[in-house]
């Protein structure tokens, strides 16, 4: 038997989301797409006439939108009516992790996963495949189908209502989204129901090689998610701690890590250091794992986990006093230009970003900070501040300490130094010799993501520090 599947909708405008199903919507032009929130504002922005409106920046994305949209692709905060013509429903909500109860700062908080669940079981007419989208704790397929099928057992009148569970995580990194959903490396869909699981392949074989398709078992595709997102994270961690020691011993980081990653058994991706891992997944997927140790009395598992969180807090803040130090000791009142805020390039996300931390230290400081990033808006920045639970609480006004800086020159004059902290393309072709005429002096610069190069400053009277190199940048003449 095989299931038609001609209707699908998505619970979660979000990063995730909104790519995925643009994609799915592109690839697969027979299907009616359906993306719905309850953030009626986000759904505007998916549904305005501006495609640099969307909410979300992604290359790739706004060709996909205009294609698609309102052709087999909709954005609609009718969340009832969408799941009722659906034959297929992703859960893609966000799974943050829990501020208060138990298991806070640790557990993911399911409460949207679980609302999801109940509004599916509610609306949801005849048969539904649900599929888990969200990176969520390995079990989560059970309260979902524990709510699913609670809500069969008073169905009298509706006794045609049913539902199968699937797990198909989603690997896209952001910043190259609409790439990693067209070119998956794996697709993974881990459930029971051979006829579901079939009929989520159907989908995905419109465009991606069935030897790319991985079917497992639903806890083992759970797992598998949040595993690699751990060993991702922790590659970035293990080559941070690496960049202190080259500093000290005046090895550098670049060097080493391409030594190293050239074994094919190492690999060369995920070895670049920088000011620490961000974005929404690493920390909490972490986070969950340890808890998940601890639950099962896996305590030497967890604790090994940890320290990859630790040490990426450590390169932050280490970076902070590196800064502090050089600046002799204080940037009371100096201006410091932030060249990047985004968790990374590409991308308008700041969730978790390395540049929260380090700004709220410096902001912690005294110093006043300009911003430029190409894609962040300064809104977004002044709530991620404030937000920041620094262990001092706050006892600066973030909106009187910083300012966004329109362009480089706006950002360089009268500063003291300048933190490079996303890796934007467009700050490779930054005019270092003619901006820094503008800076006080000492001026310094620190390179946090490997972006200048020392060789354009033989002559500069520019101090550079580099990560993983620290202040003995090698010049080859
Ligand atoms: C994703 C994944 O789903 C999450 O598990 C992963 O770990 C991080 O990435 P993402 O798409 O990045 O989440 O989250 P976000 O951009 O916050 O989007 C989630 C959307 O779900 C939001 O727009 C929110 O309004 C919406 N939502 C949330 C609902 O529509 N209903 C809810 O009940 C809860
Ligand atoms: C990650 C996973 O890559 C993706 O598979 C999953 O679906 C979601 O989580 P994302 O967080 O979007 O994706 O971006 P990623 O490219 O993994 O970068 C995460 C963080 O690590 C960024 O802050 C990035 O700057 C940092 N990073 C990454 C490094 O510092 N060095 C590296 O070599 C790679």
């Amino acid at each position: 038997m095989s299931v038609e599947v001609k209707t699908i909708c998505c619970i979660g405008a979000g990063y995730v989301g909104g790519p995925t199903m643009a994609v799915i919507a592109d690839k697969c032009k027979y299907l009616k797409v359906i993306v719905v929130d309850l953030n009626k504002v986000k759904i505007d922005s998916w549904n305005n006439a501006d495609l640099t409106k969307l909410p979300v920046y992604e290359p790739g994305l706004k060709d996909l939108i205009k294609r698609c949209r309102n052709k087999n692709l909709f954005f609609s905060t009718k969340i009832q009516e969408s799941i009722a013509e659906s034959d297929m429903v992703f859960i893609s909500v966000n799974t943050p992790t829990k501020q208060s109860g138990l298991g806070a700062g640790e557990a993911s908080n399911l409460k949207y996963i679980e609302s999801s669940a109940r509004s599916i079981a509610e609306y949801a007419v005849g048969h539904t495949i649900v599929v888990e989208k969200s990176t969520i704790p390995v079990k989560t397929a059970e309260v979902i189908k524990n709510i699913l099928i609670s809500s069969q057992k008073g169905l009298e009148k509706n006794p045609s209502k049913s539902f199968t569970v699937l797990s198909s995580p989603e690997f896209l990194a952001e910043g190259t989204a609409i790439d990693d959903l067209i070119n998956p490396s794996r697709v993974l869909i881990g459930g029971e129901s051979k006829t579901s699981i079939d009929a989520l392949v159907n989908i995905y074989k419109n465009w991606v090689s069935e030897e790319k398709i991985i079917k497992t078992n639903i806890w083992s595709s759970e797992l598998s998610k949040l595993t690699a997102n751990a060993f991702l994270a922790q590659r970035v961690s293990s080559i941070n701690s690496i960049s202190a020691l080259c500093e000290k011993t005046g090895a550098d980081i670049s060097e080493v890590a391409k030594a190293v990653g050239m074994d094919y058994r190492i690999g060369k991706h995920f070895l670049k250091s920088g000011p620490g891992f961000g974005g929404s997944c690493f920390k909490k997927d972490i986070l969950n794992l340890v808890y998940i140790c601890k639950l099962y009395g896996l305590n030497e598992v967890a604790n090994y986990w940890k320290e990859v969180l630790e040490i990426n807090n450590w390169q932050q803040n280490r970076l902070t006093n590196i800064i502090v130090k050089k600046l002799f000791g204080t940037v009371t009142n100096k201006k410091i230009g932030i060249l990047g805020f985004a968790f990374k390039a590409n991308t308008n996300d700041t969730r978790e970003s390395p540049a929260i931390n380090i700004c709220s230290n410096l902001l912690l400081e005294g110093a006043k900070l300009s911003i430029f990033d190409p894609k962040v808006k300064f809104q977004e920045i002044s709530d991620s501040l404030e937000n920041f639970n620094n262990p001092e609480n706050n006892s600066f006004k973030t909106n009187d300490s910083i300012s966004m800086a329109s362009s480089y020159e706006q950002l360089a004059n009268g500063s003291d130094a300048i933190i490079i902290l996303t890796e934007w393309d467009e700050f490779k072709a930054i005019e270092w010799s003619r901006i820094s005429k503008l800076m006080r002096k000492p001026s310094w610069i620190f390179d946090c993501r490997d972006i200048i190069d020392p060789n354009h400053f033989v002559e500069s009277d520019l101090n550079i520090w580099k990560l993983g190199c620290g202040s003995n940048i090698k010049i080859i003449k």
